[in-house]
């Protein structure tokens, strides 16, 4: 299936990465050489929407609900992150990349936080696709922290509560910005979202393919965004009638 054939190439693409593990575990490996096989889908995900001229592509790196996990797999997932950011930033700059990383930056532990925000310092200019790394992210939290922020406006003075719509909602959120995913896409077969997005994938398409993360690759993103270009979106309306129908009958 080549790029050319794609009708319609969503702007944003949202995904959740799941099935590292299961991938190591049927291989008799450890769940960390799962990741590490993930980081090398990140980079063709990364290199094949590009390619096909999406604008947006978010990633669940990891969630707010993640730091729950042994603490050998929450250290090699940091070291992960890390290493991607540290060997891959310079090669992302050169490829236009723009770095956004959505999630809470608040207390985060070690040289995480510092790498993140240069990542997202150095590539600030860019204009090619945007690479959205969820960190630390949970859509609750983020919803949480939103409201807050409304809140002491409207304590404040600042903010009348009448005036709190959703569009105001969407700016403080971490993807202020960045339009909402036209299509959320899970890998490994489960069909969840994970406190991912939750707001912002309101009318998203919603995708869910068997592969696990380790093992989806280019053929797989465009089989994917073949089906999306399938599909009929109507946002809440009525769907497009031929031209025949619609006058005179
Ligand atoms: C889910 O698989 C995946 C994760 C929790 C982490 C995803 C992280 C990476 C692919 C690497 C780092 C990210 C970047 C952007 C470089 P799972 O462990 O829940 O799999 P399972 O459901 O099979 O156990």
């Amino acid at each position: 299936m080549s790029k050319s054939s794609l009708k319609s190439v969503p702007a944003h693409v949202a995904i959740i990465m799941d099935g590292n593990g299961r991938w190591a575990n049927a291989r008799g490996l450890p769940r960390t050489m799962g990741h590490r096989k993930g980081v090398e889908a990140v980079r063709e995900a990364v290199r094949t929407a590009g390619e096909v001229g999406i604008r947006y592509l978010t990633l669940f790196a990891f969630s707010s609900e993640n730091w729950t996990r042994p603490e050998d797999e929450i250290s090699d997932l940091m070291g992960l992150l890390k290493a991607f950011i540290r060997r891959d930033l310079a090669d992302l700059h050169r490829q236009n990349v723009r770095i956004r990383v959505i999630g809470d930056k608040t207390n985060l532990r070690g040289d995480i936080l510092p790498l993140l925000l240069e990542a997202e310092e150095t590539t600030r200019s860019n204009t090619g696709i945007t690479l959205v790394i969820a960190f630390n992210y949970g859509a609750r939290d983020e919803l949480a922290r939103a409201m807050r922020s409304l809140a002491v406006d409207v304590r404040e003075g600042r903010l009348l509560p009448e005036q709190i719509t959703p569009e105001r909602i969407s700016s403080r959120l971490d993807t202020a910005g960045i339009p909402d995913p036209d299509l959320v896409l899970r890998t490994s077969g489960e069909e969840r979202l994970s406190n991912f997005l939750l707001w912002q994938s309101a009318y998203s398409e919603l995708l869910f393919v068997p592969e696990l993360w380790p093992d989806f690759n280019r053929d797989s993103f465009l089989a994917a965004l073949e089906r999306y270009a399938s599909r009929e979106r109507r946002f809440g309306g009525l769907s497009k009638q031929p031209a025949t129908l619609a006058v005179g009958s």
